[in-house]
């Protein structure tokens, strides 16, 4: 393995297409040995990004660095780094094994590495049939042996669980944790944060090019809001103790939305204001999508900006 010192890194990276700005001053590392979660909305930039790291694209300012570089400036791309986007982007009359053959051979890759690559991402019994015959799953699977080709240091990996069915997802999930454990840098995107949730270590979220967030994944659990829905026949006298003790309390159709108190505490506080009879209460954390959405600001905290009269 070439490298595991170096990584990944954007320095105030920006693209312009046109009038378009698709990457506004994004800035953000990947540490070696760990998963970095790429995390935005449709167009907000993920591929962008990840081909100006690759050299596939010019950024207009700002640097993309991979192992302290840009990627035309190494001399051994393929063994420091593996990418996966945009599909294998192999022939589709040719088998697995020469697909990958002749990227090893383009690479100056040893040839052993290609059974190695296919046993890897278990291909190995359909490394003889034709592409065009493989499915969303053996596709992806391909394209991750064409990353791992050269045993690079650092994967960039373009929606890599993109249409595939759950077995395949926690495949994909593990085989990322354990390049990762072998102390590659892994940046990984998704649309959806809670695709990634279970194996990045940290999460770099971008919305309309701009990034909203850079936090780890234990710091974004935190952010998960704690809500009460609660039913009940007079709230009003609810409303006024749970402001007085400064607990967020908004309304929510016939019902309250309470944030920060357990079941049980509502329901003591139900009972001390006598606002019963309950009708309907029940816990909800909020969900992954939920933060990102609040981080991202194209959906309002659920109990940001209602009111309640009381
Ligand atoms: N070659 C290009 N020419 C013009 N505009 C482009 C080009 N590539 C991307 N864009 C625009 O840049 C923005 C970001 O696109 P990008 O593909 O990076 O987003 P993404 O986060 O990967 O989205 P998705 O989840 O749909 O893959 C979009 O508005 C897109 O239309
Ligand atoms: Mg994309």
């Amino acid at each position: 393995m070439s490298s595991r010192t170096g990584a990944i890194e954007c320095r105030s990276l920006k693209k312009v297409f046109g009038d378009r700005v698709a990457v506004d001053d994004v800035s953000f590392q990947v540490p070696p040995g760990t998963i970095t979660g790429f995390v935005g909305a449709n167009g907000a930039g993920k591929t962008t990004t990840m081909r100006m790291l690759l050299g596939l694209v010019a950024p207009s300012s700002g640097t993309a660095w991979v192992n302290g570089r840009p990627y035309r400036d190494l001399e051994q791309p393929r063994r420091e780094v593996g990418a996966v986007v945009d599909g294998p982007g192999a022939h589709p009359g040719h088998s697995a094994r020469t697909h990958l053959s002749i990227m090893a051979l383009a690479g100056g890759l040893p040839r052993r590495r290609v059974d190695e690559v296919l046993d890897l991402v278990e291909l190995t019994e359909h490394a003889h049939r034709r592409v065009d015959g493989f499915s969303m799953g053996m596709l992806q699977r391909l394209a991750l042996a064409g990353a791992l080709l050269g045993d690079p240091g650092i994967l960039i990996l373009d929606e890599p669980v993109n249409g595939l069915d759950p077995p395949g997802i926690l495949w994909v999930r593990d085989l990322l944790r354990r390049l990762a454990e072998e102390g590659r840098a892994l940046l990984v995107s998704s649309h959806l944060l809670s695709e990634l949730a279970e194996v990045a270590h940290r999460v770099v979220i971008i919305d309309r090019g701009r990034l909203i967030a850079d936090t780890t994944l234990d710091d974004l659990l935190a952010e998960q809001s704690h809500v009460v829905e609660l039913r009940c026949a007079d709230p009003a006298p609810l409303v006024q103790e749970l402001r007085a003790r400064q607990v967020k309390v908004v309304a929510d159709g016939d019902g309250l939305l309470i944030e920060g108190l357990s079941a049980r505490e509502t329901g003591e506080a139900v009972a001390a204001v006598g606002a019963g009879p309950v009708y309907w209460l029940t816990e909800r954390t909020g969900s992954f999508e939920d933060v990102y959405f609040r981080l991202a600001g194209s959906m309002p905290h659920p109990l940001s900006d209602v009111a309640v009269s009381s």
